[in-house]
């Protein structure tokens, strides 16, 4: 149950957050699964996970059903589930912390977001220096020409599971990174590229972090002198290492931060 010990020390988080945001002229916003929570999609891990215990209906992990190696093996099975995930992204939308962190980018010198969410919403919500690091599900590519696309909804796709390319009739697939595959090296480059030159600040949202790339620039900053926030009702790899963590929701959290700066 919130105390109002509770709700004081989320007044005071915000504050400092604030100050931090509005004296900053370079920032990072990292954000995860629990940003699109916001907008009703499920994470990955946690309470109501895509990844709980739970098999899916074809008795297995859904890692496995969602792999790179199942892709080659049964494509038809992979579409299967993909088309769950980007039929739940169709009937969402962004959220305030989508929103926020685009005003951000327009209203500060220099803003980046790094995302592993792969449902578009921060380029829906106007974001553009966008390092989407597992792909994006609307970006189709085919799997043998150089043919790619992005749809609309997902009923562009046809009626044929997997869907195949209109230039060369091989099976097309979303851009998006599936278990076991490589990131793009072109997005690991431009990540690199904007850490190289450093931020004032650091938003860890809504990610477990479990991944090395997505943790890295949080570790830097200790050496750098980096200030870093993270918004997130749970604990995670990085909540002891952060300045600052504030548990709370991404949408209202930032939201607050945001009028909090403006008011200043
Ligand atoms: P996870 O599902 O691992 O973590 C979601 C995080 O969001 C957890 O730490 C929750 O506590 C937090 N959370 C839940 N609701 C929230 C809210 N309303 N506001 C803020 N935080 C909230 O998701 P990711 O860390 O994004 O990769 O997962 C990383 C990657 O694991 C995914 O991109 C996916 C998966 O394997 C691939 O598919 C390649």
């Amino acid at each position: 149950m919130a105390t109002s010990g509770d709700s004081d020390r989320f007044e005071a988080s915000v504050a400092q957050a604030a100050s931090w945001l509005v004296e900053a002229q370079s920032v990072l916003f990292v954000t995860g699964a629990g940003v699109s929570a916001d907008s009703g999609l499920p994470t990955y891990r946690g309470v109501g996970g895509l990844y709980d215990d739970v098999p899916t209906p074809d008795g297995m992990p859904i890692e496995q059903a969602l792999s790179g190696e199942m892709l080659a093996r049964d494509p038809k099975l992979v579409w299967k589930y993909m088309l769950q995930v980007a039929r739940a992204v169709e009937g969402a939308a962004p959220n305030r912390a989508h929103e926020v962190i685009a005003e951000v980018e327009r209203a500060k010198p220099r803003v980046w977001t790094l995302t592993q969410n792969v449902d578009g919403f921060h380029r829906r919500a106007g974001s553009r220096n966008l390092i989407d690091i597992h792909g994006d599900l609307s970006q189709m590519t085919c799997t043998r020409c150089p043919h790619r696309y992005r749809i609309e909804s997902v009923d562009d796709l046809g009626p044929y599971l997997p869907p195949f390319c209109n230039q060369c009739g091989a099976d097309i697939r979303p851009e998006v990174v599936l278990f076991g595959e490589f990131l793009l090296e072109e997005k690991v480059q431009r990540l690199r590229e904007q850490l190289e030159r450093g931020f004032d600040l650091i938003f860890t949202i809504g990610t477990t972090s479990v991944f090395a790339y997505i943790s890295g620039p949080i570790l830097q900053s200790r050496v750098r002198g980096t200030r870093t926030v993270e918004i997130n009702p749970d604990q995670t790899e990085v909540s002891d290492i952060v300045d600052l963590r504030i548990t709370g929701r991404a949408a209202t959290t930032l939201d607050a931060i945001w009028t909090r700066c403006q008011a200043d």
